[in-house]
Formats: C-alpha cells, sequence, structure tokens
C-alpha cells in the first residue's frame, strides 16, 4: 500500500496516544505530530520515563514507533503542506468571555488551525475533527477553509475521540466503536473511507460507524452527557442514603445488576471530574438553548448542578466535623481527576482544596502522578496569601504528619494498599472522608480511624 503522511495537530492528551496508537498498528502511514508548545514536544521526543502524558502502556509503544513512522516536531506548517490527513487534536476549553461565556466551547485553537491549514495548504486533504468540539464545529472548519482558500479542496470529517484517560491505549486498541461522520456527497463518502481505512488496519468492520457530521458530532457529546448523568444520578442517591440509613453501594449493585441498566459508571463519587463531561454538557446545554429548547437545557443542566451539590455537601462534612479543631489541617490524597492519569483537569481535589483554603484550613496534598507545579496552577485563583497555607508533599507520610483529617480523592491503588494503622498513627486526630470509588472495607476503617465519613454517612 502507497505511504500516507498523516499530521496531527495537538500532542496533548489526545493527539499523543491516538497517533501512537495508529502508528503502532499502520505501519504505511507517517504521522507527524506538532503543536505550538516548543517544550510539550522536547518533552515527548525526551527520555520515554518523561513523557508530557502519563497513560499505562503509552511509554512502550512511544519506544517502538518514535523516530520510525511517528515524528514529534515544532513544524507546524510545514508538516501540513505535506500531509494527506490532518487531525485537529488541539484543546477547545469553555469560553471565559464574550458570547456564550462559561458555557459555550471556545474555538479560537481550532480556528487559528484551519486558518493556518487554509494558508500552507497548495493541495487537496482530508480534515479530521478529532478534538471535542460542540456540534456544527465540522461546518465552521470548512467555512473557514474555504474563505481563505478557494483553490484547494477540502474535505471535513468528524472522528469523535472516546478514549478514557488512565485507559486510553486498551481504549484504542480495542474500542467498543469507531464513529467517523462525513459530508453527504460522492467526495464526502470517499474522505470518510480514507480515515476508515486507518482504523480498518487493526479494527473490524464492524466497529467502525459511518454517519454524517452532524450524527457524529452530536453522538459524542451525547456519549458523555449520559455517562455523566449516570455518575449524577447515583450521587443524588447518596444524599438520600445519608438521611436514610440505605448504603449507596448496595443500592449501586443493585441497580447495576439489572442487565438493561449495566453496572458501569454507577460508583459514586465527589463528582466527576475531567476535561470532557462539564465542557460536553455545556455545550449540549447552550446548544439546545440555541435552538430554544429551555426544558431540553434545564434537563442536562440539572446533571452539573448535582455534581456542583456533591462537592459542597462533601466539604460540608468536613468543616462541620472539624468545626471546633483549632488551626485544622487536612490531608488531601489524589489530586489527578481519576487514577491513572496525570491530568488534574476538573478534579473534584481542586474545588474542595480551593474552599479549605478559602476557609482558612492548613491543606498538604499528596499525589503519585501529578506534579507540584500543576497542583499550584490548578489553585491560581486562590489568593496567594492563602496559599501559604499549602504544602504539596512528596509521600504519603508527610502529607499525613500533625494532619486532624485525611480526605482520599483518587482511586489510586497505591492508596487502597496503604496501611491506614501505620500511618494514621501519624496523625493528631485520625479522621477519613471517602470518597465513593475507593473500595476500603468498613471493617479497616473502623479499627484504624477515630471517624470515618464517606459520601452517604
Ligand atoms: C470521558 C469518557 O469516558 C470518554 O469516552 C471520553 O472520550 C472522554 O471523557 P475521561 O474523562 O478520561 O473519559 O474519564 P472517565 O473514566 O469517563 O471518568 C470521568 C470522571 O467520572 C472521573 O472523575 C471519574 O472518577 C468519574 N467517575 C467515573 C465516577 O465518579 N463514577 C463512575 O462510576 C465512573
Ligand atoms: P486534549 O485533552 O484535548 O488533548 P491538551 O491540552 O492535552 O488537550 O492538548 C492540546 C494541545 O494542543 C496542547 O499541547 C496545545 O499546545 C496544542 N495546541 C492548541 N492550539 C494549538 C494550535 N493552534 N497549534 C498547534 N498546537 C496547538
Amino acid at each position: 500500500m502507497k505511504s500516507k503522511e498523516i499530521c496531527c495537530i495537538g500532542a496533548g492528551y489526545v493527539g499523543g496516544p491516538t497517533m501512537s496508537v495508529i502508528a503502532n498498528n499502520c505501519p504505511n502511514y507517517n504521522i507527524t505530530v506538532v503543536d505550538s508548545n516548543e517544550s510539550r514536544i522536547s518533552e515527548w521526543n525526551g527520555p520515554v520515563n518523561d513523557l508530557p502524558i502519563y497513560e499505562p502502556g503509552l511509554k512502550e509503544i512511544i519506544a517502538k514507533v518514535r523516530g520510525k513512522n511517528l515524528v514529534f516536531s515544532n513544524e507546524v506548517e510545514n508538516s501540513i503542506k505535506k500531509a494527506d490527513v490532518i487531525f485537529i487534536a488541539v484543546n477547545t476549553p469553555t469560553k471565559t468571555h464574550g458570547e456564550g461565556k462559561g458555557m459555550a466551547a471556545d474555538l479560537t485553537n481550532i480556528e487559528k488551525c484551519a486558518k493556518l491549514i487554509a494558508e500552507s495548504s497548495s493541495s487537496g486533504k482530508i480534515i479530521v475533527e478529532k478534538s471535542t468540539a460542540p456540534v456544527g464545529t465540522g461546518k465552521k472548519i470548512k467555512s473557514v477553509l474555504n474563505k481563505e482558500n478557494s483553490k484547494v479542496k477540502f474535505q471535513i470529517v468528524s472522528n469523535p475521540e472516546f478514549l478514557a484517560e488512565g485507559t486510553a491505549i486498551n481504549d484504542l486498541m480495542n474500542p467498543d466503536r469507531v464513529l467517523i461522520g462525513g459530508e453527504q456527497s460522492e467526495e464526502g463518502h470517499k474522505a470518510v473511507n480514507t480515515i476508515a481505512d486507518i482504523y480498518r488496519q487493526w479494527l473490524p468492520e464492524n466497529k467502525i460507524i459511518l454517519t454524517n457530521l452532524w450524527s457524529s458530532e452530536l453522538s459524542k457529546l451525547a456519549s458523555n452527557a449520559f455517562l455523566a448523568q449516570r455518575i449524577s444520578s447515583i450521587n443524588s442517591l447518596s444524599a438520600l442514603c445519608e438521611k436514610t440509613g440505605a448504603k449507596i453501594d448496595e443500592v449501586s449493585k443493585s441497580v447495576g445488576m439489572d442487565s438493561r441498566i449495566g453496572s458501569k459508571f454507577l460508583q459514586p463519587s465527589v463528582g466527576f471530574g475531567g476535561s470532557c463531561f462539564k465542557k460536553d454538557i455545556l455545550n449540549l446545554v447552550y446548544l439546545s438553548r440555541y435552538y430554544g429548547l429551555q426544558e431540553i437545557a434545564e434537563y442536562w443542566e440539572s446533571v452539573l448542578k448535582i455534581n456542583d451539590y456533591q462537592k459542597s455537601r462533601f466539604y460540608d462534612k468536613i468543616q462541620n466535623t472539624l468545626s471546633k479543631t483549632e488551626n485544622p489541617t487536612v490531608s488531601i490524597f489524589g489530586w489527578a481527576f481519576k487514577k491513572n492519569t496525570n491530568d488534574s483537569r476538573e478534579s473534584a481535589s481542586i474545588e474542595i482544596t480551593r474552599k479549605l483554603l478559602n476557609n482558612n484550613f492548613t491543606v498538604k496534598v499528596y499525589d503519585p502522578m501529578v506534579k507540584e507545579k500543576t497542583i499550584i496552577k490548578d489553585l491560581q485563583d486562590v489568593l496567594n496569601n492563602k496559599l501559604n497555607k499549602l504544602t504539596v508533599c512528596s509521600s504519603a507520610e508527610k502529607a499525613l504528619k500533625d494532619s486532624h483529617a485525611i480526605c482520599i480523592l483518587t482511586e489510586w491503588d497505591e492508596f487502597k494498599a496503604m496501611n491506614f494503622k501505620n500511618l494514621s498513627s501519624l496523625m493528631k486526630e485520625p479522621i477519613l472522608f471517602l470518597d465513593g470509588r475507593n473500595i476500603i472495607s468498613d471493617n479497616k476503617l473502623n479499627r484504624t480511624f477515630k471517624k470515618f465519613m464517606s459520601i452517604d454517612k
């Protein structure tokens, strides 16, 4: 087969792992991953033990394909020029100003890419929308491309990412499905098939779904909204359990054993985090309002309201329990929004810590994977004099020493394996607040901690 040139713009949590797996499965394709952030690219080109992203299995693949058919580079324009296919995998944060502030996705990065692609292209290309983006982004990219360069033919394809962080490599190797949406024309179908050919190198035909552009874009938002809705549903019931004496783990198990419902994404937690769920639901809400569908907007918005409520409820427990303690110190275990990633975007730990610091608690944080500079950056909107009350610790022991309470907020295996008896003796007053994702037996905890509380008690 003829070698194909692929360029991916954006060397982040989506672009890096996705292109690594494509390169590994498709030796006939040459892939260049580019990014405007020079230090990120040099990290991708550095030692495999210090890649900018931690994902189980990623460094082994990088060691195998980097420098062969996978290259990381800052030469964005050159790579665009020689590519037949360009994946756009840049970040699309929620807008912080202007129309749709706090709701709609900021498409500035995607628009910049579209402009640069138009300026740098002298031959036809397929542009693949990989970033999590609102419905209608494909149309927007097309209009920028046509406006800036009418001489070259571009085809826009939506190929949303369904990988979850922490399991990205497995999700990419064995996805439930790959979704590819394109324009309903002969050229559109051809472009969709060109992208499907990449995935056909390692996946059977029945895993590849071909749709129109809008269905593909909406399916991505819908999938994340459904998943988040399940978590908010179980979290809402955890509050009811607290009042009634029912146990949320027992309710979750019973509900999940109904094969029509299924057991996944029914783990109660202090609230979901990650870069996608909140942003995608906000996009869905914004889209619904845009089309005058007020009831639909409110329905999905309530999923976010419950998520915020859950975080506040958890914080209130800490505050009420320690209200009489002088100079209270709390240890936060886990900064990543879930285990097996160094990503902390929208992590519940940020919100809980922010509230603690703003209410004069001293906070000691320990996470096995998230770097101190990330933790400080996550709290940049907390006043400087409050940050004096924060210590990022390099071990569990250091984080627990002389604290009054510990909150385990990320389900790292390391935490589950801990010897709480030894550790709690370092504390001033061994009180534990537990997120429902951390399955540690009640017996073990009752014997160790003076008091332990989870989201349903
Ligand atoms: C999600 C989607 O799963 C993925 O398909 C999409 O491509 C990107 O968004 P991600 O955010 O990486 O992936 O992780 P996910 O495993 O979905 O977890 C999201 C959050 O929900 C985490 O904070 C997690 O701890 C929390 N969660 C998950 C729960 O609170 N309870 C659960 O039962 C499951
Ligand atoms: P995601 O989780 O969506 O992958 P990340 O923030 O991890 O998000 O990665 C997105 C990457 O895209 C970042 O490394 C950022 O520097 C890069 N990026 C954003 N805009 C541009 C652009 N216009 N050109 C090149 N790279 C960009």
